[in-house]
């Protein structure tokens, strides 16, 4: 068996990317992208006792690639083993932490992250955790679990409570990162009626909690408040243009009302808010099933099954890679900025231009891993399009760069390598 290759990601200028992060309006957020790595990439893994590997493959062939995967740093990861014969799962926890950093008690802040356990929140704790802040995460698991943050339970500035935004919670904290709230069509509609109680309901209670502590309070806000824009590109000051009535109007609707309820918070009771739309986002960890776009194609490509494109793909949509927006979500909400602001990334691709950067990166990673192709995946078009699918979605982003000097820096083929070699572990483990 050969071994994946490491990752190391040059930036548009052809260096090695070695940390991410950037220190604006007086908070540091950098930290080293190997350990950042280890936790996202791997953080846990799953050794299956049926299959070859644990009885044939010696273990120090293993370790040797688990420790490529991780970039070395095996310290920070828990191994599990799988025992098939009886469908039972032997749980590891680590043996020691991650490196946070160790700041004066003047200097730390006490950050309460709702929706903590999701696919963008996760990302956020890490980095936070990684500052050295105290961080406690909110969050139903919904959507979110508690493997993507298993690797910070039992650490002394960690906490997780299973809590629903929509029932009150009161803490005192500096900071508020409000994400609590389903992504993806197929999760925010499953239960329409719960979608628009935990944006209304559940932002109101934050905000009122905001108010008593005095924190400031962010909230994750998105593109589709702009709905099936007539404009393009997409500024802050444009309106929308949202079906009220349609099946995404739970989400598109919740997330308009929840910042207009910010936004009377701000001016009838001082409270400090920002607010964040983000626009589309990819990384690891998403929930492969909740039918995004790219955890399908990239799936689709590695199982040599042919990639399914709604319509005839010429739709357009821009893809921001995760690092980018934790770096626009910390920086924001550490600037004076309280008007709206776009975090996205602008290159637009037609959704049949992705789905070949996917194949050709997804094809690039096998051949680099001495997977022998079995033959081309074919891109097949004209899968029904989704009620109220937008056409056209792309940021202007000129007020994150004028007002936090941010911009993406994550092209989008950089950050997809590394999510084909995540999506290309967890199928080699068995897991997905
Ligand atoms: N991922 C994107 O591309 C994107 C784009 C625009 C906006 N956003 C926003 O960013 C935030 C996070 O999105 P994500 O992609 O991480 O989604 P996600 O579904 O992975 O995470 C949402 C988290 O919120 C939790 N949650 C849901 N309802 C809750 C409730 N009532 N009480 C407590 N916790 C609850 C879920 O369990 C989950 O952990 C959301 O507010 C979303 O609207 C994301």
């Amino acid at each position: 068996m050969s071994l994946p290759s490491a990752i190391h990601t040059l930036d548009k200028d052809g260096q090695e990317i070695t940390t991410i992060g950037f220190e604006r309006f007086g908070f540091d957020s950098r930290v080293p992208i190997d350990v950042l790595r280890s936790l996202y990439l791997k953080p846990h893994y799953v050794v299956n006792t049926s299959e070859t590997k644990v009885d044939d493959l010696d273990k120090e062939e293993e370790d040797k690639q688990h420790a490529v995967f991780g970039q070395g740093l095996n310290a920070y990861q828990s191994k599990s083993i799988y025992y098939p014969e009886t469908a039972s799962i032997s749980y590891t926890s680590l043996t020691r932490f991650p490196p946070v950093k160790l700041l004066p008690p003047s200097t730390r802040k006490r950050i309460l992250v709702t929706g903590g356990a999701g696919f963008v929140g996760s990302h956020l704790v890490d980095r936070l955790m990684l500052l050295g802040h105290e961080v406690t995460v909110l969050d139903n698991f919904f959507t979110g679990s508690k493997t993507s943050l298993s690797h910070w339970v039992g650490h002394p500035n960690f906490e997780m409570v299973r809590h629903d935004v929509v029932e009150p919670f009161m803490i005192e904290c500096d900071q508020i990162y409000h994400l609590a709230c389903p992504a993806s069509p197929t999760h925010y509609q499953f239960n329409a009626v719960k979608t628009i109680k935990t944006s209304f309901i559940g932002t109101l209670n934050m905000l009122g909690l905001a108010k008593r502590t005095k924190a400031r309070f962010l909230i994750s806000s998105t593109s589709e408040v702009y709905g099936d824009p007539e404009v393009h590109p997409q500024h802050e000051d444009y309106w929308g243009h949202v079906n009220p009535i349609g099946p995404r109007a739970c989400y598109d609707e919740g997330k308009r009302v929840a910042e207009t309820l910010t936004y009377g918070f701000h001016r009838q009771d001082g409270v400090d808010v920002r607010v964040a739309r983000i626009f589309n986002t990819y990384g690891r960890p998403m929930n492969p099933n909740d039918g995004r776009v790219v955890s399908n194609f990239i799936i689709q490509a590695l199982r040599g099954e042919d990639l399914t494109v709604y319509g005839d793909g010429k739709q357009t949509r821009s893809f921001q890679y995760i690092h980018d927006l934790i770096d626009g979500l910390i920086v924001l909400m550490n600037s004076n900025e309280t008007r709206p602001c776009n975090i996205g990334n602008s290159d637009e691709f037609t959704i049949g231009e992705f789905a070949e950067l996917i194949r050709d990166v997804v094809e690039r990673v096998q051949q680099e891993d001495g997977v022998k192709p079995v033959g081309r995946v074919q891109i097949l078009y004209n899968k029904p399009m989704p009620t109220d699918d937008p056409q056209k979605r792309r940021p202007d982003t000129s007020r994150a760069k004028e007002s936090l000097q941010w911009q993406s820096r994550w092209t989008v083929r950089m950050g997809l390598e590394e999510m084909v070699r995540y999506y290309k572990a967890k199928m080699a483990e068995g897991s997905l």
